[in-house]
């Protein structure tokens, strides 16, 4: 099946770019892709960046579904000349965030498959990441409405693939509720669906010299989108090394002051203790590491279970995982669908056996042998130290914990750095307040699950290595976007 037909022949326009060489899904060379173009020279030793489209690939299949162009050194030169702030007034600028968040509604269908096609999104992950866009349009129209500070000028806006069109889409409409121009990078993997937001947005309104998209490799467009002095700020999702890179050429080449709101990587722990009703918690967890196949930087990474009840709830845990339905994203009983690239899931396939080679794999699903599939897995550790790295797929630690330890494994999860969500599965009240006091986490859930966190009521972000600041979705985001400038100074 060819799904609908959402892509239209290759055209450029002079500022950005609309993507698509693809008319007919159907007569798509569906060959493995081994001539992707890397961009390995950095911008300034090179006069091209990409000189050939870069297929854009089905995650669960390996089909190629489209080819992208990616910017030049010329056309980033062009972009960085020509963008200009959103300079309209905030209620016409709230009103246009309203009219994309109304046209993302109604190409509904185009954006489920384009999120199940190119970035391998189960039905209900299309859903909530449709949602949560147009959450963010409407409420950063809502705060634009109350901003009484000028725009920066131009931020530049990078996100990740894992979430192609809510965060893709929150970064630009914080940055132009606040009255700024933006040059959008999406990630690689996903190109097509920033390029269809970004047509939606220009249809809804917005100039296109206020909003550019700028694809391509982040080590060199990203690099040189965050590198020149023109750029008043960025906005960044992504790794916490990337977060890093892109500080260190902001420092070395942007006005003193432009800010880098980065939201970074998490190495998420739980805690169950044995008051917790072990249903709840055990479809919270469930929800919470294998859901969008662990590609969250709000999932959970490492269940700590009190010692006393660890044996029964493992069992009930593995019970659980046994129901999930791997599958095509676009089927309706899929559960989890695949991972990003192949090489995302022969990282994860290593870590793996790596685990079942020194005896600590305790559960792991069938894997279906065509597209980058990984099961949910379960594996054992001592503790959340024992995590080296963010594994961003549908792998579980288990650690146990005794009653008297809680301090230590809270004192464990702030030792690692990072601080975006923790989740609490306990009845006692006091425990509650404490853990709450102690940990370091930008996002706490309590008797619930840890991922989905929603625009306006649960303002999403971490800290330590996990970002930044201040938290998307909530009313300190967009006041970052905006130069906080005195008019007038009584004498
Ligand atoms: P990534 O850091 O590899 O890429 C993110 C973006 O940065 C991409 O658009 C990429 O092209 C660009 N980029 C890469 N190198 C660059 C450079 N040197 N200069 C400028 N831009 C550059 O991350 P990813 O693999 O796309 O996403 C997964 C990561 O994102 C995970 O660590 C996850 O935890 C994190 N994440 C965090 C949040 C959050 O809200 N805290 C949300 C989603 C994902
Ligand atoms: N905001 C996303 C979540 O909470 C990352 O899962």
């Amino acid at each position: 099946a060819t799904g609908p037909n959402l892509f239209e022949p290759e055209r450029r326009n002079s500022v950005g770019f609309d993507l698509f060489d693809v008319t007919e899904l159907s007569r798509i060379d569906t060959a493995r892709d081994t001539d992707h173009p890397t961009c390995a020279e950095p911008l300034l030793a090179g006069p091209l960046l990409g000189t050939a489209p870069v297929r854009a690939k089905n995650p669960a299949t390996g089909d190629v579904i489209g080819k992208v162009v990616t910017a030049t050194a010329k056309d980033v030169e062009t972009a960085l000349a020509t963008a200009k702030p959103w300079a309209t007034p905030a209620a016409k600028r709230a009103e246009t965030l309203r009219q994309v968040a109304d046209l993302y509604e109604q190409n509904f269908g185009d954006i489920f498959a384009l999120l199940a096609r190119e970035a391998g999104k189960t039905l209900i992950d299309a859903v909530g990441e449709l949602r949560e866009a147009v959450d963010f349009l409407r409420y950063y129209a809502v705060q634009a409405e109350k901003l009484d500070h000028p725009a920066r000028g131009v931020f530049t806006c990078i996100s990740p693939w894992n979430f192609p069109l809510a965060i893709f889409t929150g970064q630009i409409a914080a940055a132009l509720a606040a009255g700024n121009g933006v040059l959008a990078k999406p990630a690689e993997t996903t190109p097509m669906i920033a390029s269809f937001a970004v047509r939606l947005m220009h249809k809804a309104g917005i100039p296109a010299a206020a909003l550019q998209l700028v694809p391509g490799e982040g080590r060199v467009v990203g690099r040189a989108l965050t590198s020149d002095p023109r750029i008043s700020g960025v906005a960044f999702t992504g790794s916490t090394a990337t977060a890093r890179q892109i500080q260190a050429a902001m420092a070395a080449n942007l006005t003193p002051g432009a800010p880098l709101i980065a939201e970074t990587g998490g190495l998420n722990a739980m805690i169950v203790d044995s008051t917790a009703l072990p249903e709840q918690a055990v479809r919270d967890i469930v929800a919470s590491a294998f859901q969008s196949a662990g590609q969250r930087c709000s999932a959970l990474r490492c269940l700590y279970v009190q010692e006393d009840i660890e044996p029964a709830f493992r069992k009930m845990l593995i019970g659980a995982m046994n129901e999930l339905a791997l599958g095509d994203p676009w089927a309706l009983e899929t559960d989890i669908g695949p991972v990003i690239t192949e090489t995302a899931r022969a990282d994860i396939d290593t870590y793996i056996a790596n685990a079942q080679k020194s005896g600590r794999l305790l559960h792991a699903l069938a894997t279906p042998t065509r597209g980058n599939f990984v099961a949910p897995t379960l594996i054992r550790v001592n503790g959340i130290a024992d995590l080296d790295r963010e594994i961003f797929g549908p792998v579980l630690h288990l650690a146990t914990f005794k009653a008297s330890e809680v301090d230590k494994v809270i004192a464990d999860v702030n030792a690692t750095g990072y601080g975006l969500t923790f989740g609490l599965h306990t009845r006692i009240d006091t425990r509650v307040q404490d853990i709450a006091d102690s940990v370091h986490a930008g996002n706490i859930y309590v008797n619930r699950n840890q991922i989905g966190a929603i625009v306006g009521s649960q303002p999403f972000g971490g800290e330590g290595l996990s970002g930044t600041g201040p938290k998307a979705g909530g009313p300190n985001y967009l006041p970052r976007f905006t130069a906080d400038k005195v008019d007038r100074v009584a004498a």
